[in-house]
């Protein structure tokens, strides 16, 4: 058998280097793992638990003869060790060690070797437990846990990576970092919080009478203290040792301390409210950084995968979650308002979420969300604030759209990228007019994102017309509009989304329609509003093809936004013969809205209409599934705009339809369709959550399992797709790969 290694010598068998020592022998990761300790009982103790292979009798023999050593000793007696081990390390060995805090490990090696050895690579496991000693040994410590490696100027590649090879054994995941910012993160997430509960104790405690107090103690003191049980003389070594990034840290909480209680003392709830509502934010940022759900740049996005069984049945009443595009305009426009705004029906999908983290960050106070409520400390038109780094949209085409728009009117900089799929759109279509109207925008490589937007242009106004139909360049400029010096005018080749031009009416502030051109005026107010979102007819339109195509459905949607620029996925299904009703038609809040029913009707192939294409842009996914399962030939041209959105959807359609047995063909600017038998099989979502629930519904009609692959950003716009499938009768399950 072929080992990493042969021959791992832990120096220091106590939790950290005992279950090290265990975890590689169980591993069989190499030939021969000896410990020492000095307490010779220990080493016994770890030799008859399995801990070790052997015990290291003589401690010069073992160092010269192994291929790593693994220091695994207090921080402090680094330096005795190594001062004692030095004449025995060969200019192969690999040297690496455990301490918590690595600027001292460092400073100490210097001391002992001068030049550093090459050998010499530092690591620090995250990983713990109150347990001590080599019975507490634990092989699975480190298993799903982080190790951070500092690999020094000197370090050499093969001793990093033969490092990092070890720690990957006990099933760590291990990251790379420089020293003084190892130090750095660790005072600010370990050291600081252990300080302020031993701090937070002890100050309760001192008097007295307030032992007692603990009496009447609940969970959230519980929770908050629980590391106040920590080994004192530990955490005394650790502020001595990290001294200097702790006092940073140290320093910046005492300052956030001092503003929070200033607001508490001067009554200020929007200053409290700010802290709170961004603490808890950040909290559940946390919360699904630890549960790896969270959409950002620093997550491993596993692979989500739906299955889809043949069969199923369409019945019931539901409601979709609220719409996208209105979601993420109440943000925008509440937060630019005097007052508060209220919405309610807010989706809570991570799109719409990252347009309100964006704005958190601009130091709007926002409420909520709480089951689809949303309160919103407007700022005014001119109250935004620097954020402090880079705004990250994920997914969000209409986030960074629209957000162009209005962050190059603003005073300060702003940097906006996004993830994988975000970062293959095209942006220059906002970015070209920004910069007629004065902006200083710069897109990166091949017009993509990210985008940098240089604060302090006097924008000034603009008439545009827009080369494609596009709601999110419109909007963008209508937005930069507010604040440049004249009336910036927009022409639409076809009518596209309508949304910000009712809001900015429901917020009071004029926009004049002329035919295809809209039109802003700057110098205006927003007032702020309430704001009922009504469910995304994008969302519904999945269940609407679901029923449509499966003999026996009857559906109703509820309140289901139905504006005029968003209902050419009605009119192509009633061309295609199904069979579906709108009731209880009424307006909400300055958007029509009402319930639609639909029931089974066989559908018939057509030419779909070239003017409802920019009404239905988003639906094409899903009526591609339509198309497939209605009679003849369905032809959808004009809508090269697909190929742009976060996929290329014709070809991602393309692909999947044939992988299961369709009879499809891809143009330029759509794609030919003739129905027929749907087989099983495996298909590909890229990232792309409408393309992943569109092939969630074929299955309806499909006579084998349909594997989708890559559904992750479902979450996006639609986190309860799952759920409200199996309710009304989709055999659809999430697992992950
Ligand atoms: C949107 C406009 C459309 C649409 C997108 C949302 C909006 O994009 O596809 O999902 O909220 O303005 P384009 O304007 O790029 O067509």
């Amino acid at each position: 058998m072929s080992h990493f290694l042969n021959k791992v010598l832990v120096i220091g068998l106590g939790l950290i280097g005992g279950s090290l020592a265990k975890s590689l022998r169980e591993q069989r990761a190499c030939a021969n793992v000896v410990g020492f300790d000095r307490d010779q009982r220990e080493m016994q103790e770890g030799l008859r638990l399995g801990v070790i292979d052997s015990m290291a009798e003589n401690l010069a023999e073992e160092v010269s003869s192994a291929d790593l050593v693994v220091l695994a000793v207090p921080v402090k007696a680094t330096e005795a060790v190594l001062e004692q081990i030095k004449p025995f390390l060969t200019p192969s060995t690999i040297l690496t060690d455990v301490g918590s805090t690595k600027g001292n490990v460092v400073e100490a090696a210097e001391r002992v070797f001068g030049r550093l050895p090459v050998g010499f690579v530092p690591g620090h496991p995250i990983a713990g437990s109150e347990k001590s000693g080599v019975a507490a040994a634990d092989s699975q410590l480190f298993n799903g846990y982080k190790v951070i490696l500092t690999p020094l100027q000197n370090s050499s590649a093969e001793a990093t990576a033969r490092v990092e090879e070890m720690w990957r054994f006990t099933g760590a995941e291990v990251l790379m970092m420089d020293v003084a910012r190892h130090d750095e993160v660790l005072a600010a997430t370990s050291h600081l919080p252990h300080i302020l509960a031993f701090s937070l104790v002890d100050t309760l405690a001192r008097e007295e009478e307030n032992l007692d107090i603990f009496r009447y103690a609940a969970g959230g003191f519980r929770d908050f203290t629980r590391i106040a049980g920590s080994d004192p003389t530990m955490w005394h070594d650790v502020c001595l040792a990290n001294k200097e990034p702790l006092l940073r840290q140290l320093d910046r909480f005492t300052a956030g301390l001092a503003r929070l209680r200033s607001a508490i003392e001067q009554g200020n709830g929007d200053m409290m409210l700010g802290t709170f509502t961004r603490a808890q934010a950040a909290r559940e940022h946390f919360s699904r950084i630890l549960s790896d759900t969270a959409s950002s740049q620093t997550m491993n996005t596993s692979n989500v995968i739906f299955r889809a069984q043949p069969g199923g049945s369409v019945t019931g009443t539901i409601r979709v979650p609220g719409d996208k595009s209105i979601s993420h305009r109440s943000i925008m426009l509440g937060s630019l308002a005097d007052g508060i705004t209220e919405v309610s029906g807010f989706l809570e999908g991570e799109d719409a979420l990252a347009t309100l983290q964006a704005f958190r960050d601009m130091g709007v106070v926002i409420e909520g969300p709480n089951q689809g409520k949303v309160r919103i400390h407007g700022v005014g038109l001119n109250g935004l604030q620097a954020p402090p780094g880079p705004i990250y949209v994920g997914n969000s085409g209409t986030t960074i759209r629209l957000l162009s728009g209005l962050l190059a009117a603003q005073q300060f900089d702003t940097e906006l990228s996004g993830d994988e799929s975000l970062s293959k759109r095209p942006m220059e279509r906002v970015a070209k007019p920004l910069r007629l109207m004065g902006a200083q925008i710069e897109s990166g490589e091949g017009g993509r994102p990210p985008l940098k937007i240089k604060g302090g242009s006097d924008l000034k106004a603009i008439s545009y017309e827009m080369p494609m139909a596009s709601a999110q360049v419109k909007s963008c400029l209508m937005l930069a509009g507010l604040y440049a010096d004249g009336v910036t005018s927009v022409t639409e080749p076809a009518p596209t989304r309508d949304h910000t031009e009712r809001m900015l009416q429901g917020f009071g502030y004029a926009v004049a329609q002329n035919g295809s051109k809209v039109s802003v005026t700057s110098g205006g107010t927003l007032t702020a509003t309430q704001i009922d979102v009504p469910a995304d007819i994008s969302s519904a339109t999945f269940f609407l093809v679901a029923a449509a195509i499966t003999p026996g459905s009857d559906l109703t949607l509820e309140h289901v936004g139905i504006n005029p620029t968003r209902v050419g996925v009605l009119n192509i299904l009633k061309l295609m013969g199904a069979d579906l009703e709108l009731m209880n038609e009424r307006e909400v809040g300055g958007e029509p809205v009402a319930d639609i029913h639909i029931r089974y009707a066989p559908l018939k192939g057509i030419q779909v209409p070239e003017d409802q294409v920019p009404l239905a842009i988003d639906e094409f996914p899903a009526l591609f599934i339509a198309a497939c399962c209605a009679e003849g030939e369905t032809v959808v041209s004009g809508a090269e705009e697909l190929r742009v959105k976060e996929s290329d959807r014709i070809q991602v359609m393309v692909d999947g339809l044939k992988a299961l047995g369709a009879d499809i063909e891809g143009t330029p600017d759509g794609a030919i369709i003739r129905g027929g038998q749907l087989h099983g099989g495996e298909v590909f979502a890229h990232g792309d959550h409408r393309i992943a629930m569109s092939f969630s519904i074929a299955a309806l009609r499909s006579s084998g399992e349909i594997k989708i692959n890559d559904c992750a950003n479902v979450a996006t716009s639609f986190p309860t797709f799952v759920d409200l499938a199996q309710e009304v009768g989709l055999n659809v399950n999430e697992g992950d790969s």
